[in-house]
């Protein structure tokens, strides 16, 4: 099989966006649109992606990872045909050429497989979507036979040719044969003064290539996106998607539309997913978890039967079983929590390890910590891990008690089955089976008279 190049053009300026940041690099489901087109490309089997960049070009560059990428700087948008010419020196002589846009970002690769089968040396894929409404799209012209014979830009277009509903979604599979042998003849003779692409499609037609058109599955698949509407509408499909598939793999939600998946979810069976909950990077969720209302989960692993209550954020963490998180926790990266732990309203962890059976129940700070088994953390517990200069362990070994209000200054350790007094401040190691209590002793004054106010 001949290898197979996709070239993404990307160097329009999306002025319709009233944005500073190139329109390629704003994001559907937090990722920016070339990514998504990128990403399908690779699925495809691309051995290389072209981009075609101006507009932003820097950019554009600066957070798109290039192993597989060449870019094509297209300094003056002269019209796709000019842009497709910059990376035509690119490409290899025996290469697919797969043309994607920047700004397309949600075509299935179902879709451009089939597309890019019906490229060959004596074929061109063309793909074509039939509109209610055509405005401002390139028309399908085709022979009495049924053939297609050319494209027409709207601006060129006779009334006639207007009323045609099939539409040049601007994706079409080719040999880079074709293209060197096209495009060095394509003129900008038209209404735009622009060199069109499109116009290859009337010269293959004269040169016996047969056009071959497939079609999308849906709309949204070839939508562009020039406003921030349009990204929405976008967004809005792609989440619609996402929940879709959660649904038909075991998950319930509470409700399909308010559920926001920004990366790769993947759940296990009976998982249970409350209203407005946000997922980024890579999430499991194994089965039978579920998840409260209102809850942003960030690259985490949550285990079977575990219960993340309402209002909780969860970064960079790895649950086990039948845990219990929440509500209003903060879970933060390096956050390790066994099985059968519970964390809960107004904690917050950071790179802490607990041990299974541990409870950190209430209002605390538990950060650069190693916790064992079945400790328990009274209510406003802070491990006092920074000295303003460097960060400091705390090691609570299995079976510790710290009571209420204890101020745990790192380094620290804490034997096992020790207890800490509430309040106590503790800056010295505590032994195993001591009792460690560090705090003024209660002074009981009788009949205590408060200071009268001066007149
Ligand atoms: C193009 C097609 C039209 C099709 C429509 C689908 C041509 C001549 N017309 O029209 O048939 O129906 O797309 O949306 O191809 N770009 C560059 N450099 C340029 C010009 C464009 O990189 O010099 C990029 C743009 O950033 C954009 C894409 O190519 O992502 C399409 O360009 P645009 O100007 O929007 O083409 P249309 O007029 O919409
Ligand atoms: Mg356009």
């Amino acid at each position: 099989m001949k290898p197979l190049h996709v070239v993404i053009l990307a160097a329009g300026q999306g002025s319709r966006m009233k944005s500073a940041l190139p329109k390629v690099l704003h994001r559907i489901a937090g990722k920016p649109m070339l990514h998504h087109v990128m990403d399908t490309a690779r699925q495809l089997g691309a051995e290389r992606i072209h981009g075609v960049i101006g507009h932003g070009a820097d950019q554009v560059r600066a957070v798109t990872p290039a192993d597989d990428v060449q870019w094509a700087l297209q300094e003056q948008q002269l019209g796709t045909g000019h842009a497709v010419a910059q990376a035509l020196p690119n490409l290899p002589d025996d290469a697919r050429v797969l043309i994607l846009y920047g700004d397309v970002p949600l075509t299935r690769s179902e879709t451009l497989e089939a597309l890019v089968s019906r490229g060959s040396d004596q074929s061109i894929g063309l793909l074509t979507v039939t509109l209610d409404n055509p405005d401002g799209y390139g028309r399908i012209l085709r022979n009495d036979q049924g053939a297609v014979t050319a494209i027409v830009e709207q601006k060129d277009a006779t009334p006639d040719q207007k009323a045609v509903k099939e539409v040049n979604t601007g994706i079409l599979a080719v040999t880079a044969g074709q293209l060197k042998a096209w495009i060095p003849s394509l003129s900008d003779a038209n209404a735009q003064g622009e060199y069109y692409l499109t116009d290859i499609i009337a010269m293959a037609a004269k040169a016996g290539i047969a056009v071959e058109v497939a079609q999308p599955e849906t709309e949204y698949e070839v939508q562009g996106v020039n406003n921030r509407i349009q990204l929405a509408v976008l967004e809005r499909w792609y989440q619609q998607q996402q929940a879709e598939r959660l649904m038909t793999e075991g998950a319930s939600l509470a409700d399909p539309a308010r559920v926001d998946v920004r990366g790769e979810l993947t759940v296990g069976q009976d998982v249970l997913i409350d209203v407005n909950a946000v997922f980024e990077g890579k999430v499991t969720l194994d089965s039978g978890v579920s998840i409260g209302p209102n809850c942003v989960l960030r690259d985490c692993h949550v285990g079977a039967n575990t219960r993340i209550e309402s209002h909780c954020i969860i970064d960079g963490a790895i649950i086990g079983q039948h845990a219990q998180v929440g509500p209003f926790a903060r879970l933060r990266p390096g956050t390790e929590l066994a099985d059968r732990t519970k964390v809960g309203n107004f904690v917050e962890t950071k790179k802490a390890r607990v041990g299974e059976g541990s409870k950190i129940n209430h209002l605390s700070y538990v950060g650069d910590a190693t916790l064992g088994r079945d400790v328990n953390v009274g209510a406003g517990t802070i491990t006092c891990n920074y000295d303003g200069v460097n960060k400091h362990q705390t090691t609570i070994q299995d079976g510790v008690f710290v009571g209420s209000n204890a101020s745990l200054v790192a380094p620290l350790t804490l034997g096992q089955n020790g207890t800490i007094g509430a309040g106590s401040t503790i800056t010295r190691d505590v032994a195993a089976d001591e009792l460690s209590v560090a705090r003024g002793k209660q002074r009981n004054i009788p009949n205590w008279q408060r200071p009268e106010k001066k007149e």
